[in-house]
């Protein structure tokens, strides 16, 4: 029988949709000595058979997910720089043009985005739980408070700081199991007239375009402007403007007022249209994703293994959070991918979670290339193939899967 959980929204029924089987938290990058303390749990996604919403199955808790083997660091790449530089130019236009105006930003992980805002001199606080980036963002002159952000968390801010002007996350929010207590902790904190938005993984990228690799422990919920519609209600908020987002293969950003307060933008309506015509929640649609992604996993074990039997020498390029997911659910260890390369310092001579690939810097893979590199950072293909052009121009391949295995 499909298993069933209850909505962590609307407690409808949730039913699993996708399984994507045992799997360790994607970001927790240990070092070699440390596997041993490795927590593995079962990764499975389902659909909200009232309000649409797209969330796990199980999740782990989240004191186990930002300790120190939290290694992700939200600026690691140009695009995002610039992406967060453009959201924090807008706010500072938009938003924050009164006299002391204040804006949150909810897991503002290494100040990717706050920084702009403090070199600007306006008031701003970064609520971030995991302390490595929670250091890297002080060090740039971002305030910080290193916690969660919850009911309670949001009570002091206010009485320390004042209301906020704008409450922001990125690739944040889909985290946050509690949504209750997050969406209590937005209303205790938020001005009369603010805005909350959040920019996060998006359900037709996850579905329709196959990005099953976005689905992992962090990320608990995959909205749509359907189920952001349900759960604004529900809090006493409205949905009132959508962006699309290009960071991480295709995101929504969403802005939720009070309602009543902002006339709503053109561009809900409009994006609602596009999520009823492709039908995220129909079982049958869920039911062929579910196949394509056993499919891909299918095709990108056999051609990796056909690869070594043929003697080439593979690596991967990239260990974002996404590539735990795929290396696990397709059983692929260092005997497959003898090592991944990536450009963070901080999970370089660590492990990738659970398949054990040991990560290097991106030096040793110049050293001497690969023929076929996977490119689990496959999100940010345009920067980094621009990059290693040198790698291609001897005529060696990269090697996509989403939305099919490919290789160019
Ligand atoms: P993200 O997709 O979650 O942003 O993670 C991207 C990962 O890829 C991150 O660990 C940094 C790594 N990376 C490189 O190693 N080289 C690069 O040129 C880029 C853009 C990212
Ligand atoms: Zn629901």
């Amino acid at each position: 029988m499909t298993p069933l959980r209850t909505c962590r929204v609307c407690q409808g029924s949730v039913r699993q949709v996708l399984d994507l089987g045992r799997q360790p938290s994607a970001n927790a990058f240990l070092p070699p000595a440390a596997v041993a303390d490795e927590v593995f749990f079962h990764l499975a996604a389902g659909v909200c058979e009232t309000c649409t919403l797209l969330q796990l199955m199980d999740e782990t808790p989240s004191g186990l997910r930002y300790r120190d083997s939290y290694r992700y660091e939200a600026s690691g790449s140009k695009g995002a720089q610039a992406h967060f530089a453009r959201v924090a130019e807008h706010f500072l236009a938009e938003e924050l043009t009164g006299k002391d105006a204040f804006i949150v930003e909810i897991g503002c992980n290494d100040g990717v985005m706050l920084d702009s805002v403090a070199r600007a001199g306006v008031r701003h606080l970064g609520v971030e739980p995991a302390k490595g980036v929670a250091k890297l963002a002080e060090a740039r002159g971002v305030t910080i408070t290193n916690e969660f952000f919850g009911p309670s968390s949001a009570v002091d801010i206010r009485q320390l700081h004042g209301a906020a002007d704008v409450i922001y996350g990125a690739n944040t929010i889909c985290s946050i199991a509690d949504i209750t207590g997050l969406m209590r902790g937005v209303n205790t904190l938020l001005s009369a007239d603010g805005i909350f938005v959040f920019e996060e993984p998006y359900a037709g990228t996850v579905v329709t375009g196959r990005a099953f690799d976005q689905i992992y422990d962090e990320h608990v919920f995959y909205f749509s402007v359907r189920s952001v519609m349900v759960m604004a209600e529900r809090f006493g908020f409205e949905l009132v403007d959508v962006d699309h987002v290009a960071q991480h293969g295709g995101e929504l950003r969403y802005t939720l007022a009070r309602t009543g307060v902002r006339t709503p933008s053109p561009m809900v309506e409009k994006q609602r249209r596009v999520e009823m015509e492709a039908d995220l929640t129909d079982s049958d649609m869920l039911q062929r994703w579910s196949t394509a992604v056993h499919d891909t996993r299918n095709d990108l074990v056999a051609l990796l293994r056909g690869l070594r039997a043929d003697g080439r020498r593979i690596a991967g390029y990239g260990a974002p959070a996404k590539a735990t997911t795929v290396t696990n659910f397709c059983g692929i260890g260092p005997e497959l991918l003898p090592f991944v390369c990536d450009s963070t310092p901080g999970k370089q001579g660590r492990l990738m979670p659970g398949s054990h690939i040991p990560i290097v810097s991106p030096d040793a893979f110049r050293d001497e290339y690969p023929e076929y590199v996977v490119l689990f950072a496959w999100n940010h293909a345009d920067e980094i193939i621009a990059k290693e052009q040198a790698f291609r121009d001897l005529g060696n391949k990269w090697i996509l899967y989403v939305p099919d295995v490919r290789i160019i």
